[in-house]
C-alpha cells in the first residue's frame, strides 16, 4: 500500500507541475496584452522564464520519492516494501515520466491550455478514485488527508476550468507542499524517537523558563554580536570541552575565534579556557560570517566568509570542509534576521537538534521565506540531506532555531521580552502560526537563538549578555 501512496503523491505532483505549466503560458499572455496592469494581485511583474517546465524540480521530487524505500524500511508502522515491488514502483515512476513529455512538447510548441484543464479535471478525478480505493484498503490518516486534498485540488481546478481563473498563488502553495510532504517521508536517523521520548510524547515546545543562566560575555559587552551554547551532540568525546562562545570580532560581523571552556563552572568563572583560531584572517574563506555557529561534536558549524557555504571545522585536525546550499541562497545581507532591527550578516543560520545538524536561510526561489536543511557529516564530506520550504519570510523575524526537527521562529517583542511565534514541523509540513512563547532577555538585540538537545536549553547571545531558558515539552 504504501508506495502506491507515495505515487499517488508523485502523481499529484506532476498534476501541479502541468497544472503550472499550463498557466505559465496564460499568464505570460496576459502580461503582454495587458502591459502595465497592475490592479490584482498576482499578475503583474511576474518574470514567466520562471515558470518554464521546472524539470529539475520535478525531478528531484521524483528523486524524493524514490528515497522512501528507505524510509519505509526503517518505519515501524508502514508496510515493509519488499523487492518484488520496487521495479514495478520504479515502472510506474517511468510511465509518470513518459506522461510528462507530450506536456512538455505542447509547452515548446506553444499550445494550450482550455485542453489542458479539461485533461487535468479527468485525470484528478481518476487520481481521487485510486486514493479512495487506497482508503477502503487500508484507512489511515495519511490516506484519508491525501484523498481530502486530492478532492480539493480537483474542485478548485474545476472551478478554474468555468471561470477561466488563474490562481498562481494557489498552485505554487500547493507545489511546495507536495514537495515538503515528499521530504518529509525519506528517512530520518533510526534511533531518533525512542532515544528522545520528549520529541514524540509531547510534541511543540510549551513553554519557556525565566533565563536559568545570566552572564556577562567573557570577551566584554562590547561585542554584540555572536554566538554561544554547549555541546550539542549527545555523548561526546568533546564533553571535556563542552560550552563554548563564539564572538564576531570583527565588526560586530565577522570572526575567527572560537573560546572552549571545559566545564560549565570553569565557563562561568571565565576560567581555564582554551581558543581555537579556524581561518587565519577575519577575510579568509574559512572565517566565520554573521552570529550563527554551532559546536557539534568534533566540530564547529558555521556560515562562511562571503560564500553560499556552510563550513565545518574539525577541532581535532583543524581543517574545514564545506557544502554550497541549494538553490540561490541569499547571503551578505540579501535575507538577514531583520525584524524590528536586521542583524548584520545573519543570512545563513546553523543549528543542532536531536537529529543532527541543520542550515536556516532564504533563497530567491523561496522569494525570501524561511528554507531549512538537514546536514550530514559522511566521515568525508558534508552534505545537504533534506530541504524543506516554509512560508514565513526571513526579514520578518529575529532569530530560528530547530528542536525535535521542528523547526522555531521567533520575533521582538520589546526591549524586554522575545517572543516564540512560529513552528514548521519537518516530519508533517504541518505548521504553526499561534505560538506565543516570550523569552525574557537583558538587552535588545537576539544576535543568535539556539536550541541544546543535550540539556534541552535555548541559548541567546543577548547583545554582550549570555543568556540560557529551559525549553519546556
Ligand atoms: C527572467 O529570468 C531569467 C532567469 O530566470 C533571466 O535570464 C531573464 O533576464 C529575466 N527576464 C526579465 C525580463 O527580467
Ligand atoms: C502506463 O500508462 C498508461 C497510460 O498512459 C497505462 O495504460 C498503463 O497501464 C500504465 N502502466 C502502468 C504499469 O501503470
Ligand atoms: C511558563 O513559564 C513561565 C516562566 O517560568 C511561568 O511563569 C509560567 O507559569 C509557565 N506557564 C505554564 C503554563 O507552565
Ligand atoms: C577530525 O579529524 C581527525 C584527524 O584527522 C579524524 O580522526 C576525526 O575522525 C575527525 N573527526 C570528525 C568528526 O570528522
Ligand atoms: C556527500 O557528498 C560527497 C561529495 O559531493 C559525495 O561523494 C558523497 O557520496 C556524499 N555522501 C552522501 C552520504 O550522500
Amino acid at each position: 500500500m504504501a508506495p502506491t501512496m507515495f505515487l499517488l503523491l508523485l502523481a499529484l505532483c506532476a498534476v501541479s507541475f502541468n497544472q503550472k505549466f499550463a498557466h505559465s503560458e496564460r499568464v505570460s499572455q496576459a502580461q503582454r496584452v495587458s502591459g502595465k496592469q497592475r490592479g490584482e494581485a498576482c499578475v503583474c511583474p511576474f518574470n514567466s522564464s520562471a515558470w518554464v517546465f521546472p524539470t529539475l524540480k520535478y525531478e528531484r521530487v521524483q528523486g524524493a520519492v524514490e528515497g522512501c524505500e528507505e524510509a519505509i524500511e526503517n518505519q515501524e508502522n508502514q508496510v515493509m516494501l519488499s523487492s518484488e515491488r520496487l521495479p514495478q514502483m520504479q515502472a510506474l515512476l517511468q510511465n509518470l515520466s513518459a506522461r510528462l513529455e507530450p506536456y512538455l512538447y505542447l509547452r515548446k510548441a506553444g499550445l494550450h491550455s482550455a485542453l489542458w484543464l479539461s485533461t487535468l479535471g479527468q485525470e484528478l478525478k481518476k487520481l481521487e478514485g485510486d486514493i479512495s480505493l487506497l482508503h477502503s484498503q487500508g484507512e489511515s490518516k495519511e490516506t484519508k488527508t491525501l484523498s481530502a486534498e486530492a478532492s480539493q485540488l480537483r474542485i478548485d481546478v474545476e472551478k478554474m476550468y468555468h471561470f477561466d481563473i488563474i490562481n498562481m498563488k494557489t498552485i505554487k502553495e500547493k507545489l511546495r507542499y507536495l514537495k515538503n510532504r515528499a521530504e518529509s517521508c525519506r528517512s530520518f536517523p533510526k534511533d531518533f524517537h525512542g532515544k528522545y521520548s520528549h520529541c514524540t510524547t509531547k510534541g511543540l515546545i510549551s513553554n519557556i523558563s525565566s533565563p536559568v543562566v545570566t552572564k556577562i560575555s567573557p570577551f566584554g559587552k562590547s561585542l554584540i554580536s555572536g554566538s554561544w551554547g554547549k555541546q550539542a551532540a549527545q555523548g561526546s568525546s568533546r564533553d571535556r570541552e563542552s560550552y563554548w562562545v563564539q564572538p564576531l570580532v570583527n565588526a560586530n560581523n565577522w570572526g575567527n575565534t572560537l573560546r572552549l571552556y571545559p566545564s560549565y563552572e570553569k565557563f562561568m568563572a571565565s576560567a581555564g579556557h582554551r581558543d581555537v583560531t579556524f581561518a587565519p584572517t577575519h577575510t579568509h574563506k574559512d572565517a566565520n560570517q554573521g552570529p550563527n555557529g554551532v559546536l557539534y561534536g568534533d566540530a564547529f558549524y558555521y556560515h562562511c566568509y562571503h560564500t553560499a557555504d556552510v563550513c565545518r571545522y574539525n577541532l581535532t585536525s583543524g581543517t574545514v570542509a564545506r557544502v554550497t546550499l541549494p538553490g540561490d541562497v541569499g547571503f551578505n545581507n540579501k535575507f538577514p534576521y531583520c525584524y524590528y532591527d536586521c542583524r548584520p550578516y545573519s543570512d545563513v543560520d546553523l543549528e543542532a537538534d536531536e537529529t543532527g545538524v541543520w542550515a536556516i536561510y532564504a533563497t530567491m526561489g523561496s522569494h525570501g521565506n524561511l528554507v531549512v536543511s538537514r546536514l550530514e557529516w559522511d566521515g568525508a564530506a558534508l552534505n545537504v540531506t533534506h530541504t524543506w520550504e516554509t512560508h514565513v519570510f526571513k526579514k520578518a523575524v529575529s532569530n530560528a532555531f530547530v528542536a525535535c526537527g521542528v523547526l522555531y521562529a521567533t520575533r521582538y517583542t520589546d526591549e524586554s521580552k522575545e517572543e516564540v511565534f512560529y513552528a514548521f514541523d519537518t516530519g508533517t509540513g504541518v505548521e504553526d502560526h499561534a505560538l506565543a512563547l516570550p523569552l525574557e532577555k537583558v538587552a535588545k538585540g537576539a544576535a543568535s537563538v539556539s536550541y541544546n538537545p543535550v540539556d534541552r536549553q535555548i541559548y541567546m547571545y543577548n547583545d554582550g549578555y549570555l543568556l540560557a531558558y529551559q525549553a519546556v515539552f
